[in-house]
């Protein structure tokens, strides 16, 4: 019998006018993603699920781009609107986050001006729709251009520049203006040839071109590989074979060096607070296969059954080091969040050593660039625990182009294998236990 319903009508997305153009509310949605960014600090990515409710997959990818591309570039973006503004526009106005999104669309994501200017317009009220009307029509007239290289915020480059020196500032720039390639992690040994344009970089890895749509690649369904940048796979590397010893994998979720660790032979117990993550790290297990003991727990309430011959803490931090990935990095970590996070770091190094046999290893991994949460937590952690020394890492159990530190430590910057795509940055300390 033939259904006589009516066809559904299309409902219109959230936050929606009858009269606003199409795509206004991609734009609304956009517009909701940064000010949670840059005014409640929330994490891109966690934030773009709410932001952007109700609208079609395209949509919601789309506003989540202009967001991205609007915080790469911002720094820039902020130097076009204050020098075409007689008045100092301040940095929170609603029209400011207009503007900041609408030349995101025009000078870096090439979106067609009248798109750009129609969405821009419903999303002012009042008088600023005549200021954010002129400066996008100037823009356009005077073809605006964005420097080749974006911009890191003043007060990273301050800080970095102090701690790393200016080629770093440098190499941080160049890293961010370009989207990074894919590394992917196997398990057993790929065949390098039998990957399109794949370039290995070190055992058990291979790095593919920028933009590859990973479900898409060979392999995803059977689970021989993971996504995980070079840097991020280092300090699994660094406790080698694991010939059925145990290892405490600390702050596990959602898995990357969990399954390294599975699949070079250790017993892992894979500990973390989130039960979130974790559900993640048991996808991560069951679609490659390997095996590990998964704890929710607080490393600081939580204690093992037994001391282990091994354990990884990748502790929880500011994540400075893959701004890359995640433009959204540099415009929320303020000095502040990096001393809270350093001294919840300290708390849970300490707890780590204590679960160490007499003898075994010690890995402490950050994806920081910032000092505090690597050098000189480790000097301070050596300091506070006499008999503790540090097992310098060694050239040949490195990727090749990435050198031990003079101390022994692993540390990337943004420069580190430039040539090659470049790395995320790390810090990784590999301890003895008395
Ligand atoms: C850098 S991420 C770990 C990445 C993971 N090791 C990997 O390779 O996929 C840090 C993790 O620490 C966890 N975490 C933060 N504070 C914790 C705590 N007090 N106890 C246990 N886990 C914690 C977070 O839930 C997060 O999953």
């Amino acid at each position: 019998m033939a259904d006589r319903r009516s066809p559904q009508r299309p409902r219109r997305p959230r936050g929606a006018h009858q009269a606003d153009p199409p795509g206004t509310a991609t734009r609304k949605a956009a517009l909701r993603l940064i000010d949670a960014v840059l005014r409640r600090g929330d994490p891109l990515d966690i934030a773009a699920h709410a932001a952007t409710q109700g609208l079609p997959p395209a949509d919601r990818a789309f506003a989540v781009a202009i967001v991205s591309e609007t915080l790469r570039w911002m720094t820039d973006i902020d130097l076009l609107i204050d020098d075409a503004t007689a008045q100092p526009l301040p940095t929170d106005v609603k029209s400011r986050a207009v503007l900041r999104l609408a030349l995101a669309q025009l000078l870096v994501l090439k979106t067609p001006g009248h798109a750009v200017v129609s969405t821009a317009l419903p999303l002012v009220d009042g008088g600023p729709r005549r200021l954010v009307h002129a400066l996008l029509s100037r823009a356009q007239q005077e073809e605006w251009q964005l420097p080749e290289r974006a911009s890191l915020p003043p007060e990273t480059a301050e800080r970095w520049s102090a701690a790393w020196g200016d080629a770093m500032i440098d190499a941080a720039e160049a890293a961010w203006s370009a989207a990074p390639p894919v590394d992917l992690s196997f398990a057993a040994e790929p065949d390098a040839a039998a990957w399109e344009d794949a370039q290995p970089l070190a055992p058990h890895h291979l790095r593919l071109p920028r933009g590859r749509a990973i479900e898409t690649l060979p392999g995803f369904s059977e689970g021989g590989w993971w996504v995980q940048d070079l840097a991020a796979s280092l300090p699994a590397r660094l406790l080698g074979a694991g010939e059925g010893r145990t290892v405490l994998d600390l702050c596990a979720a959602p898995g990357g060096k969990t399954m390294q660790l599975a699949a070079a032979g250790w017993s892992v117990v894979a500990v973390d607070s989130s039960a979130k993550r974790l559900a993640r790290l048991e996808e991560n297990l069951d679609r490659t296969g390997l095996e590990a003991g998964i704890v929710q727990g607080d490393i600081r309430g939580w204690e093992p059954g037994a001391a282990a011959d091994a354990v990884l803490l990748d502790a929880p931090c500011s994540a400075t080091g893959i701004f890359r990935r995640h433009p959204d990095v540099l415009h929320r970590i303020e000095p502040r969040q990096v001393a809270e996070m350093a001294a919840l770091q300290a708390d849970l190094f300490a707890r780590s050593a204590a679960w160490v046999k007499p003898g075994g290893t010690l890995v402490y991994a950050t994806c920081s660039l910032e000092p505090a949460e690597g050098e000189e937590q480790v000097a301070a952690f050596l300091s506070a625990h006499p008999g503790w020394t540090i097992d310098p890492a060694r050239t040949d159990e490195l990727p090749p182009g990435i050198a031990p530190t003079e101390a022994g430590f692993i540390r990337t910057l943004p420069g580190t294998l430039a040539d090659a795509g470049g790395l995320d940055g790390f810090f990784v300390a590999r301890l003895r236990a008395p």
